[in-house]
């Protein structure tokens, strides 16, 4: 036997019992007649005391021993003379009578402690010591704990855990698929899934009612804090459900996540239309945790011979309580942030309300203290505010995302994205379609399989950019952490979307054949959704990026430096999978 403890169990009630420990060394302190040994393992640190006195073999052993050695530790409980407040098992160590090295350590690359001296690089190298720190190693028990609820939550409601297929066709999210190549059919590939999107409408259609699945979605993106090139969904569907059906469900769900693993009622989620969420925050996440929504100005601020406002297309303004005070350096380093290459404003108007009412503005020549009123008014401004406003010469949503950006740098200068807060709401009435300039066409903003608002529908033959969808998305904090949509559940219906996306009937038909003919043999109305389990869980942890929650994760160039992928592969495998590679130096 190993031990019959772990490191983080033993306390004052456990004193004078002998105990066997196994685990790491974490660090050693050698104090004269005395040497203290840090133990580690997943559950805690107990420390391990040995007397020269008591037992000279045991403690000239330990003065041996180094940093990461795997160490068996015999001993008493003893309360300790010095207690540590911060441990658990701060108040007893382990006179040890025995102790059996394990396996001997070369010296870590990097302080395996919450505070490391590793950087980034390093430590995602040696991804398996990284893991060892506590701080690390407590945001992967906390995904085991959510997903576990998740699955209890959905059990409980009648969901089934199917297991979908890996190496699929391509699935429409938008993204770049990651595909694989077949031996056995020369030439041809199979596309890794995007999310198993077709694949539940399917299991719809075979009538399994409630279906989930906590599953690896793969998507060949720009990489950013929240986005990896594999990720993990807690994917959801669900048959003979309208909208509010399934809005209810996951409000569900995420209340008995927020319940059992923070500890926090979620009150009824808000709502809010995708139009609004534009409007008032430039942004399809807001992040509502705090006010400071856009006011519009054009009908205030043109026409008074200030030529940037007077030619905008959008013109639209932020209050920041109390933020008057801004030195002149500040301000300038504001109008420097928006003028970045990121956001593009070409610039920044302020004005600050004085102590006694009166407003003072970056653009006084051409603003008279009436006008600046008006404006005071708009903004619902008090004195000690400062309203900063930004305007867009081609059209409103550039503007209003380069407002956002504002609005969010102002909500952290000011603390008010406290990581402790959330606030959820529900983003409703997405439209179908966007215009991409790239593809110079309608694209399906969500995906092609979700429904229009019935009331919408008349639209689809006249108007199709004004259409809006049975679409909606989570959102905590300003992140998207879910989305999904009620689908089409009708053959005719859908060949229609798929026009409009572009597709000739035969495009159609060879890329999504299967799912039409599907529809025609009895599909019940369904829907569903995905959420991000990785962002879910790091917004639970307060970590900025999804990689900390991830024990294996990608760099920003997607690539995983620890086991070295992708990496280059055999001429003899590639010779079987007949593909030609040009390997230039
Ligand atoms: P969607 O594409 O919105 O919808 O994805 C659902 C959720 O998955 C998360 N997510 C990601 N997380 C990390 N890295 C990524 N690269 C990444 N991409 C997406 C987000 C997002 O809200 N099939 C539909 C769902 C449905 O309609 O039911 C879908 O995949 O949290």
């Amino acid at each position: 036997m190993y031990r019959n403890t772990t490191c983080g169990e033993l306390r004052l009630s456990d004193v004078n019992k002998t105990v066997t420990l196994a685990g790491w060394v974490q660090r050693i302190r050698k104090m004269g007649g005395m040497t203290f040994v840090d133990l580690r393992d997943r559950y805690g640190i107990t420390q391990l005391a040995f007397n020269q006195e008591v037992n000279k073999d045991v403690f000239e052993q330990a003065n041996r021993l180094g940093r990461e050695f795997v160490v068996q530790a015999t001993g008493v409980v003893e309360e300790r003379y010095s207690k540590n407040s911060n441990l658990p098992t701060g108040d007893i160590e382990i006179n040890v009578t025995e102790l059996h090295v394990l396996n001997e350590a070369v010296t870590p690359p990097f302080t395996i402690e919450d505070e490391s001296d590793g950087g980034d690089d390093l430590r995602m190298k040696y991804r398996y010591l990284d893991l060892r720190r506590q701080c690390v190693r407590k945001n992967l028990e906390l995904r085991h704990k959510m997903a576990f609820e998740v699955r209890r939550y959905l059990d409980e409601q009648g969901f089934l855990e199917v297991e979908t297929p890996v190496l699929v066709n391509s699935t429409p999210e938008g993204a770049r698929d990651f595909v694989v190549p077949s031996r056995m059919n020369p030439g041809q590939f199979y596309a890794l899934p995007q999310s198993p999107q077709i694949l539940k409408q399917l299991l719809m259609v075979a009538g399994f009612d409630r279906y989930f699945q906590i599953v690896k979605c793969f998507r060949d993106e720009d990489l950013r804090a929240d986005r990896q090139p594999e990720f993990t969904q807690i994917d959801c569907e669900m048959s003979f459900v309208e909208q509010e059906d399934i809005l209810n469900m996951f409000e569900g769900m995420s209340r008995h996540l927020f319940k059992v693993i923070k500890g926090i009622d979620l009150p009824k989620l808000p709502r809010m239309t995708w139009a609004d969420a534009m409007k008032y925050y430039g942004s399809d996440k807001p992040d509502t945790r705090f006010g400071m929504r856009f006011v519009e100005l054009m009908d205030v601020l043109k026409g008074y011979g200030f030529s940037v406002f007077d030619n905008a297309a959008y013109i639209g303004g932020i209050c920041a309580q109390g933020a008057a005070s801004y030195t002149r350096k500040q301000l300038d380093q504001l109008t420097e942030f928006v003028k970045r290459p990121q956001i593009g404003a070409k610039g920044l108007v302020y004005a600050r309300v004085e102590a006694d009412g009166t407003v003072k503005s970056s653009v006084d020549k051409f603003y008279t203290q009436d006008v600046l009123q008006q404006l005071k008014a708009a903004m619902q401004a008090e004195p000690g505010d400062l309203i900063l406003i930004i305007c867009d010469d081609d059209d409103e949503m550039k503007g209003r995302k380069k407002l956002c950006e504002l609005r969010l740098e102002m909500g952290n200068q000011l603390g008010l994205r406290d990581r402790n807060k959330y606030s959820c709401l529900w983003v409703i009435d997405f439209p179908m379609y966007e215009w991409s300039d790239e593809e110079q066409r309608l694209m399906a903003m969500h995906h092609p399989f979700t429904s229009p608002k019935p009331e919408d529908i008349p639209l689809l033959d006249t108007n199709p950019a004004a259409v809006r969808a049975n679409a909606y998305d989570m959102v905590i904090n300003g992140v998207e952490v879910g989305g999904g949509s009620i689908r089409i559940h009708d053959a005719k219906l859908q060949q229609k979307v798929f026009e409009i996306l572009g597709f000739t009937p035969e495009q159609a038909q060879r890329k999504f054949g299967f799912l039409m003919n599907a529809f025609k043999f009895g599909a019940p109305p369904h829907g569903g959704l995905a959420y991000g389990l990785d962002r879910f869980v790091s917004l639970f942890a307060g970590l900025d990026s999804i990689r900390d929650c991830i024990a294996f994760p990608k760099n920003n160039q997607g690539r995983d430096v620890m086991l070295g992928a992708p990496g280059i592969i055999d001429q003899e495998q590639l010779d079987e999978l007949q593909i030609k590679v040009d390997l230039k130096d």
